[in-house]
């Protein structure tokens, strides 16, 4: 076991049956063992900085039903909102003032915002703050609209792949194409994007098989940004008796995915918060650097629920940064409050 957990942090690589070999034997021993290591790597990538990025959860509104999300169209119980263009812009300056540099604009799949409506957003907001970086995590749209959000300004995309097994990807999404998500980040990547995948650990049904198969899907893309979160029930979903994933499965994912993608930035997901009040610094200690503390309006935050149980819902936007701060210098890191635009941005530039 140590010999393949070194195999990986030297040559970056495991064949799929080592890596479900590796996951079947994953004790409390393996685990620290994997965990340094990841660390070590994100150390001699990134140093020891914590990016911060701010999040503003503009639509609770989806045209989607994917089967785990409170925010699925079918979720009658669900309360909706959206923030309009000026509310947007509100939270940004809220968030510039606090200090942060990368905004990311994150909604359910809500047509209202058309094409027309974000390229104007997106010059707003540049305009405005120029050293911004602006990310964007609204879901499947048209290509041609991909290609004019960047051109407008926008500079990542959040596509999380969500589970690299075709046959779970298609229970989970009704009417969504497995085939269409990943040609979806191909054509981020193609068009300039600094893009992000990523999957959820846990899913009903999920194999090891699946899991071994989902970092080698990130190893392939090779993107910029990795979200890995534990799957957590919401009780208005058909997911709701099901078994949340765990805080060490998730734990070890992050690991391997930093072993396996080093250059990549890898987020403590809110989800690893939610489950564990120390999950966000675990995942620091096992190869994450970056957190994404939530901008959005107070009135707002519990309408935009995933999942039952979610942090950070009535904490004001100042607090939690104040609250990170401290949380990152506990665990032994420093925060960096730049754009912290991935080291594959720069090679290929
Ligand atoms: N609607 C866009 C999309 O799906 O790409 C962006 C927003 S969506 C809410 C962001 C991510 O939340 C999804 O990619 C999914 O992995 C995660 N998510 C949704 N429901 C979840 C749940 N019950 N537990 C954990 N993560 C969840
Ligand atoms: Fe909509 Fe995204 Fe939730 Fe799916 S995961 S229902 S696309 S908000
Ligand atoms: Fe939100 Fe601690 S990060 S209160």
């Amino acid at each position: 076991m140590r010999q393949l957990i070194h195999k990986l942090y030297s040559r970056g690589g495991l064949s799929r049956d080592e890596i479900v070999y590796l996951l079947a034997r994953l004790d409390a021993g393996v685990r620290k063992e994997l965990y340094g290591l990841a660390d070590r790597k994100r150390r001699e990538k990134y140093g020891d900085k914590v990016f911060l990025r701010g999040l503003i959860e503009f639509s609770s509104y989806c045209r989607r039903d994917c089967l785990y999300c409170g925010l699925r169209a079918s979720n009658r119980s669900a309360e909706r909102y959206r923030l309009k263009p000026p509310e947007i812009l509100d939270c940004c300056r809220e968030g510039y003032g606090l200090g942060y540099r990368t905004f990311v604009l994150q909604s359910g799949e809500d047509p209202w915002y058309t094409e027309e409506i974000l390229v104007n957003l997106i010059q707003e907001i540049k305009a405005e703050f120029p050293d911004t970086a602006l990310t964007l995590s609204i879901g499947e749209r048209e290509d041609r609209t991909y290609q004019r959000l960047y051109e407008a300004g926008a500079d990542r995309f959040l596509l999380r792949h969500e589970t690299a097994s075709p046959k779970l990807y298609q229970t989970l999404h009704p009417s969504m194409s497995f085939d269409n998500r990943r040609r979806c980040l191909k054509v981020l990547q193609e068009i300039g994007y600094q893009v992000g995948a990523g999957f959820m650990v846990g899913l009903p049904g999920q194999t090891a098989d699946d899991l071994a198969d989902d970092l080698l899907y990130l190893q392939a893309l090779h993107p910029d940004m990795i979200g890995i979160g534990p799957f957590i029930p919401h009780s208005r979903t058909p997911l709701s008796g099901a078994a949340a994933g765990t805080i060490e499965d998730t734990l070890a994912m992050v690991a391997l995915a930093r072993l396996m993608v080093p250059d990549a930035l890898i987020p403590a997901t809110t989800a690893l918060g939610s489950l564990d009040s120390e999950g966000r610094e675990k995942a620091l200690k096992a190869g994450a650097n970056i957190v994404m503390p939530n901008l959005s309006p107070i009135a707002v935050r519990t309408k935009y629920a995933l999942y039952n149980n979610k942090i950070c819902t009535g904490d004001e936007s100042a607090a939690c940064r104040h609250c990170l701060e401290l949380r990152i210098h506990a665990a032994g890191f420093s925060v960096d409050m730049g754009r912290g635009d991935s080291l594959k941005s720069f090679q290929v530039k």
